[in-house]
């Protein structure tokens, strides 16, 4: 069964209360939307192989680690995992990233693929998904089978606010792939938004509403 890990850190929480107010600016969500990406990105790659390297400083030389060459890819979900990419690439500034569009159909709540390039060699790469929604997890779940399906092993979803319901259909269709969110709230609405959640985030990031 995958991990749940809940980020509790007090900076996390204090940027996911503004990012929830419904009177921040686009700017201003924007610019939260990539510090809270940055900051769980210092968490959910805490499992990076490590390697030891002599470095010469000025005075002597110091036993160092270095990430040992890991091959990772950010793959953000269109839309609004777009606004998480740049919080993860300023940690990590020559990961690669590979981008899978998908919208839920307004009727069905189902995800539609509508764009899928991934870096050449992505099957030798581990794969972090972000978006900032994980709802009824038809996007993400859908999202990680493709990604399956070009060979990728291992996988993380990195999201801000979960759903019970999202994180319930991650671990039947994805028992593999652990989880990190900011928060987990209480349900969803009958219009499939997290509720209390933030709205529609794409719309929130790209002023779109
Ligand atoms: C939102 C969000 C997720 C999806 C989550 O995208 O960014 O991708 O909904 O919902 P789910 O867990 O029920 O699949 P949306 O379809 O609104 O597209 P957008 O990012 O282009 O706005
Ligand atoms: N997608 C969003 O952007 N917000 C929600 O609350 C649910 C899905």
């Amino acid at each position: 069964m995958s991990n749940v890990c809940v980020f509790d850190h007090p900076l996390i929480q204090h940027k996911l209360s503004i990012l929830r107010d419904k009177n921040t600016s686009v700017k201003e969500f924007r610019e939260i939307i990539s510090e809270i990406a940055m900051l769980m990105c210092y968490e959910a790659t805490r499992d990076l192989p490590l390697e030891e390297v002599k470095v010469e400083t000025p005075v002597d030389i110091a036993i160092c680690k270095r990430i040992s060459g890991k091959k990772l890819a950010v793959v953000p979900i269109l839309r609004a995992g777009l606004g998480m990419v740049d919080g993860m690439v300023s940690m990590m500034p020559n990961v690669k990233v590979g981008h899978i569009g998908l919208f839920r159909d307004p009727e069905t709540l189902e995800p539609v693929k509508y764009y899928f390039k991934m870096p050449p060699d992505i099957k030798e790469r581990d794969a972090i998904v972000v978006d900032p929604m994980l709802a009824t997890g038809g996007s993400a779940s859908a999202a990680i089978s493709f990604l399956k399906e070009t060979g990728v092993r291992h996988i993380k979803l990195m999201s801000i606010i979960g759903a019970p319901e999202g994180v319930k259909k991650m671990q039947e269709d994805h028992p593999d792939v652990d989880i990190y969110v900011a928060a987990l709230d209480d349900h969803l609405n009958e219009h499939g938004y997290i509720v209390p959640g933030l709205g529609d985030a794409g719309d929130r990031i790209f002023g779109t509403k």
